[in-house]
């Protein structure tokens, strides 16, 4: 079947890279893509919010199925566009309904989700401008540090750890008095504070059943030893050696399966990924946020260990057989190293040139690109998190030093990665 893929990071370049193996896939279009994704099908100049365009390119293309990437096509409500206009209907769509996306659209959606399932989570509380009130009342009785997080999509920056009550007072009026997230945040949640060690573990859903697809450690800092600002990934190691079976089987018990439970109960259209972003305190894990969506860049450790054909279980997630599904992984610890344009998080130039990426990298290297854009055959950066190397290796420094030597032959002006990740298991 030919199939569409929405989105344009370094998460659509590993899941262009696992689904183009699937002999279910005849050919691959991605829209937008970037650089990297050209290697593996055809790039459409559409964007993924598009949703007549998108129409359009699956009608001249005869698209079967639609893999969605990011959040915010499915937030808009794309699968909810596909299922009830009856041109579109025979398609597969990965990703749930506008509804069920509300568990990583809205916090607050989410957090009385979970309260209403018994899934382990920080305590809270959800203000508006009509209860502010009580919120600052709230806020001056929290305990130290204390969350804040808008309700709605931020673009990952709507979540704030306030050290001091004064700085969450502050944080809290910027959000609901001055509507520092429009929309996003004229609700606002506010939390405990988990002490703990984040990690994300991913599922593929219908909405009845589940398979665990993979998990992975994020390094999300921009400094070494994980220091600095917070970005939206800097690498990624799996399997992750504290996840063992032990704690998974609570993930499982106490986690993922009252989530997909709770779907199912609740009838949410839920038929696509569910990123469990999670803390483990002390060795029992707790739900930070739900996505409704991979990963990125942990979809560019998971797909690369997942050694089922990913095709073949969307193919059975869409048929009613997803619980027969046989999930199997490599044997290898896989690491990727995500290197980032001079300045992100912060202000980042575009366009520079990138230099190294025709190198052989041999069997156990994968090069993933995330910003670029191809001009005339050059590679241009077009992002602040630019591309990242991907490695299999006997144990997680195996793997991530071959990624450091990889990165060590490629270039770009202000080019930067972070050389430490998987330190702590080393
Ligand atoms: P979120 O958008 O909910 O993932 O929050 C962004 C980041 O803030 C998370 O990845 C965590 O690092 C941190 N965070 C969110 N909620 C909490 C919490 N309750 N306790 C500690 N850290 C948190
Ligand atoms: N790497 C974190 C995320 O994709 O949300």
């Amino acid at each position: 079947m030919n199939i569409l893929l929405l989105g344009s990071g370094g998460r659509e370049n590993a899941l262009a890279w696992k689904m183009v193996k699937s002999h279910h896939c005849d050919q691959l279009f991605i829209a937008p893509g970037n650089a990297g994704t050209s290697q593996y099908g055809t790039n459409l100049a559409i964007s993924v919010t598009d949703f007549s365009a998108i129409k359009q390119a699956c009608l001249e293309h005869a698209i079967r199925m639609l893999v969605v990437g990011p959040e915010e096509p499915l937030v808009k409500g794309i699968y909810d566009f596909f299922s009830t206009d009856p041109s579109l209907q025979h398609i597969t769509v990965v990703g749930p309904s506008a509804e069920a996306a509300q568990l990583e659209g809205s916090k607050a959606f989410s957090k009385k989700f979970m309260q209403r399932h018994g899934i382990p989570t920080a305590g809270y509380a959800e203000f508006t401008a009509d209860t502010y009130g009580e919120g600052k009342t709230y806020i001056a009785q929290h305990s130290l540090p204390v969350v804040l997080k808008a309700d709605g999509l931020a673009a990952g920056k709507g979540v704030v750890i306030a050290a001091t009550t004064e700085e969450a007072l502050r944080v809290f009026e910027e959000m609901i008095l001055h509507k520092q997230f429009g929309d996003a945040s004229s609700k606002v949640v506010i939390e405990e504070f988990l002490q703990g060690i984040e990690v994300s573990v991913f599922a593929l859903t219908d909405g009845e059943v589940y398979q665990v697809i993979g998990h992975a450690k994020d390094y999300k800092r921009i400094g070494e030893g994980d220091t600095g600002l917070n970005t939206g990934g800097m690498g990624c190691v799996s399997p992750v050696p504290f996840m063992d079976e032990l704690f998974m089987q609570k993930v499982e018990e106490r986690i993922i399966r009252p989530t997909i439970e709770g779907l199912s109960k609740e009838k949410l259209n839920y038929h696509g990924f569910v990123f469990f972003g999670l803390m483990n305190v002390g060795g029992e894990p707790y739900v930070i946020e739900y996505n409704c969506r991979m990963g990125d860049p942990e979809t560019e450790v998971v797909m690369p260990r997942l050694q089922t054909d990913i095709v073949g279980l969307f193919a059975a997630m869409d048929n009613g057989t997803l619980i027969d599904a046989n999930v199997e992984f490599y044997p290898q610890s896989v690491a990727t190293v995500m290197a980032v344009s001079g300045g992100y998080p912060g202000d980042y130039r575009k366009n520079l040139p990138i230099s190294g990426l025709e190198q052989p990298v041999g069997n156990d290297s994968i090069i993933f690109h995330a910003g670029t854009r191809s001009d005339n055959g050059q590679v241009l950066t077009s992002g602040g998190r630019v591309l990242t190397v991907t490695s299999y290796g006997n144990n997680i420094g195996e793997a991530v030093a071959k990624s450091k030597n990889i990165l060590g032959k490629i270039s770009f002006e202000g080019m930067y990665f972070r050389k430490d990740i998987g330190y702590e298991f080393l």
